[in-house]
């Protein structure tokens, strides 16, 4: 069986981040939603891998590089423009060749693995086997019907109405009939070749299509807040680990990694939270569910509930909540007079300051 992970896309909903980075790059806990994705792919004993890229390829594979680092063999398919998710299985139809596959869409974050579904899957011979969770705004996502013995009755891709609150999760189990299938369908109304439709297609024509349940927590990361959820999630179960150097001013309390080389001086640090390599905390709060990226500078700061990027300064600013701050940003401290806030946003960027 191979894996097809899907890191193309652009991300609008996260920008600025993704006018310069990949939205599966992101980071959770400081490590890139993409690779809880991989390493949750090889953690189900699949080991040939093929990511489809777009704009943001280059950084893509630089990440990942050839794949050993997860201990898989990785192949890069370049996908021109972002023409739908079952237009990803057609330009990865020479990849694929043959086999059976898992696809898996690169800006998902599943908690508890994808072996349960790879499992079912290769018991029961079928031609696609979807994950499925209840959600409080199915609008949002392609929506399953069930009929009394759990088949699928029907499926539609971000309906107006949903006819039931289980969306699709963004992680597939496909037999090569897919293939037919998405050579059969048509671009729906936002342009795309939609992988929804490619499915109610099997089903149409009489192809063994069943559902499985997410048993975790699951989350598409798309926005802001769930990103803020994925890392709350995270950091509640992470090992504590201090190999940074910690002052005896400062105090550290609850599950706190960090890392080697980071610096905590004269400062509060309540996790859950992690601090990376080479980051300073200075005379500052870090609260519960924060994420500080590696070589940033906090100081005269407190900050929680948050995630911090790489290489970025957070000086004299308190009060930072529900922020994700992207790489080689500073937030400091207005001086002098008048009292007011002084901006250089990026493009699409999103502000709120109490009035
Ligand atoms: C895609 C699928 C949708 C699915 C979702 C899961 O939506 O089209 O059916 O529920 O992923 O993340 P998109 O993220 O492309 O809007």
């Amino acid at each position: 069986m191979k894996a097809l992970v899907l890191a193309g896309g652009k991300g609008t909903r996260l920008r600025p981040l993704t006018h310069t980075s990949a939205k599966q790059l992101v980071p959770v806990a400081n490590k890139p939603v993409l690779f809880y994705g991989l390493e949750a792919i090889r953690d189900a004993g699949i080991t040939d891998v093929g990511i489809i890229v777009g704009d943001t390829g280059r950084e893509v594979r630089e990440a990942v590089g050839d794949g050993s680092a997860f201990g898989l063999d990785v192949t890069y398919i370049p996908q021109e423009a972002p023409l739908g998710l079952a237009h990803c299985v057609l330009v990865a139809r020479e990849f694929l060749a043959g086999d059976p596959f898992v696809m898996y869409l690169g800006d998902n974050f599943l908690v508890g693995g994808i072996r349960g579904l790879v499992d079912a899957f290769r018991a029961e011979e079928c031609d696609a086997r979807i994950l499925l969770t209840r959600v409080a705004e199915p609008q949002f996502y392609g929506v399953a019907e069930l009929g009394p013995d759990g088949e699928i009755v029907a499926l539609e891709e971000k309906p107006e109405h949903p006819r039931s609150d289980l969306a699709i999760v963004g992680v597939y189990t496909f037999s090569p009939a897919i293939h037919e299938a998405v050579r059969a369908i048509r671009p729906s109304a936002r342009g795309e070749l939609e992988i929804t439709d490619a499915i109610k297609w099997l089903i149409d024509t009489g192809h063994r299509v069943r559902s499985h349940f997410v048993t975790g927590y699951w989350r598409d990361t798309g926005r802001l807040q769930d990103m803020l959820e994925c890392n709350r999630i995270v950091l509640e179960a992470v090992e504590p680990d201090v190999a940074g150097t910690v002052d005896g001013l400062s105090e550290v309390s609850g599950r706190v990694v960090i890392a080697p080389g980071a610096v905590v001086e004269g400062s509060v640090i309540r996790g859950p939270a992690v601090i990376g390599a080479d980051t300073k905390i200075i005379g500052s709060y870090v609260g519960p569910y924060t994420s500080i990226g590696e070589g940033c500078v906090i100081e005269d700061a407190e900050v929680d509930y948050s995630i911090v990027l790489a290489d970025s300064a957070i000086r004299g600013v308190r009060g930072m909540t529900h922020s994700l701050i992207g790489r080689n940003a500073e937030v400091t401290k207005a001086t002098g007079v008048p009292n007011a806030y002084q901006l250089m946003i990026g493009d699409h960027s999103k502000v709120q300051v109490r009035a």
